[in-house]
């Protein structure tokens, strides 16, 4: 700690657009004495996700506004420096929803001890913690996956993409993946061993490549994505399918909304199931998430990467990559050190 001081990062304006560094602000604020009942947390690994983008906007949401000049909030993994109180010691590793700054106090409402032993911290962050959650639940229980389907998946190398598209081949289903780089599509095909993968932003025209990709048609879309890639889904979706709505990150930055999709008609003569959820709402799952996905994990069956900015002070340019896939994987700023 110097002199007792901690970094944080401040909203400044709300982004039109694409967000950019000038909408976010370094701060330096006094680190308060702990009181009794009390710890103090140094963050050590802060999770930057495309939903924050959403709390940027002055609007009712199922997550609150971020407000201007106040620190922006997150997952965070850190480590307890400071205790004054009975149910956390000195040396406690804690999820948290406080990132975005370099210490903070707490009572301890809000805080999850993790342990180091079970997996690397930041994974705490990605394939065993929300984004890994949101796959798992996305596609088990909101898409209803079956044994033998046929699965698209958009954002396939991301952080949630990468798990869905895992967790459908161990279901024994094909399963189809689309990406921003060749990079990436090589990792999913060689490490992830899907069926296909391509790189929509090389493609001539995305709804007939997956097309080329599904001649039997898609049971399960799994979105990430929205604009062409849905369009996509719908052209080749099975009758009777589900379209898993995740995420749609091509369109947190539009300023002003996109008409479409024009496909949606298919809903209907396709009998389509389109259903949207939020990965907060499914806590009850997290014992057959932490169970299943442990498994997976010590059997070799899951493969995960991770794209590591460091320093709380590169966070903004790291949350802003996440709109031009700068990340293979979860994207995670260190903001920390691991131990003393
Ligand atoms: N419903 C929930 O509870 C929940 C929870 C977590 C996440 N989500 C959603 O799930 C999606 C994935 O989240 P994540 O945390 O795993 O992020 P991520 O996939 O690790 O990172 C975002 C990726 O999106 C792709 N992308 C960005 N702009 C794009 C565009 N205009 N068109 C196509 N692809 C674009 C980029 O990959 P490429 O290089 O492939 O373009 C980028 O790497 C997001 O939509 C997010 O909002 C939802």
């Amino acid at each position: 700690m110097t002199e007792n001081i901690s970094k944080e990062i401040h909203l400044k304006n709300r982004p039109e657009g694409l967000p950019t560094e000038n909408d976010f602000e370094l701060a330096q604020v006094a680190i308060p004495e702990i009181s009794e009942g009390q710890v103090l947390v140094q963050n050590i690994y802060m999770s930057v996700d495309p939903y924050m983008r959403g709390r940027m906007y002055d609007r009712k949401s199922y997550v609150p506004p971020f407000q201007i000049g106040k620190p922006l909030e997150g997952g965070c993994v850190g480590r307890v420096i400071e205790s004054k109180s009975g149910a956390f010691k000195v040396g406690d590793y804690v999820l948290s929803m406080l990132g975005w700054r370099e210490y903070f106090v707490s009572d301890g409402e809000g805080l999850t001890k993790i342990d180091p032993a079970m997996a690397p911290l930041q994974a705490y962050l990605g394939v065993v913690g929300m984004t890994g959650m949101t796959a798992y639940v996305g596609l088990l229980h909101i898409g209803e996956l079956k044994e033998g389907q046929t699965v698209f998946v958009s954002a396939a190398a991301g952080a949630v993409g990468s798990v869905v598209c895992q967790i459908a081949k161990l279901k024994g289903c094909f399963v189809v993946g689309s990406a921003g780089s060749d990079e990436k599509v090589s990792w999913l095909m060689e490490e992830a061993g899907i069926d296909a993968a391509f790189n929509y932003k090389t493609a001539d025209d995305v709804i007939a490549e997956v097309g080329r990709h599904f001649p039997k048609g898609i049971d399960v879309y799994f979105e990430n994505v929205g604009g062409v890639h849905l369009e996509a889904a719908l052209e080749h979706m099975n009758a009777n399918g589900r379209i898993v709505m995740c995420g749609m990150i091509s369109m947190y930055n539009d300023i002003k909304p996109v008409p479409g999709p024009v496909r949606l008609p298919y809903i209907i003569s396709k009998k389509l199931t389109m259903k949207g959820f939020i990965v907060m709402d499914h806590f009850d799952k997290l014992g057959l998430f932490i169970t299943d996905m442990g498994k997976w994990i010590v059997e070799g069956k899951i493969k995960w990467k991770e794209t590591i900015v460091d320093g709380i002070e590169n966070a903004p340019q790291a949350f802003i990559g996440l709109f031009k896939g700068e990340n293979s994987g979860k994207m995670i700023v260190k903001i920390g050190p691991e131990s003393t």
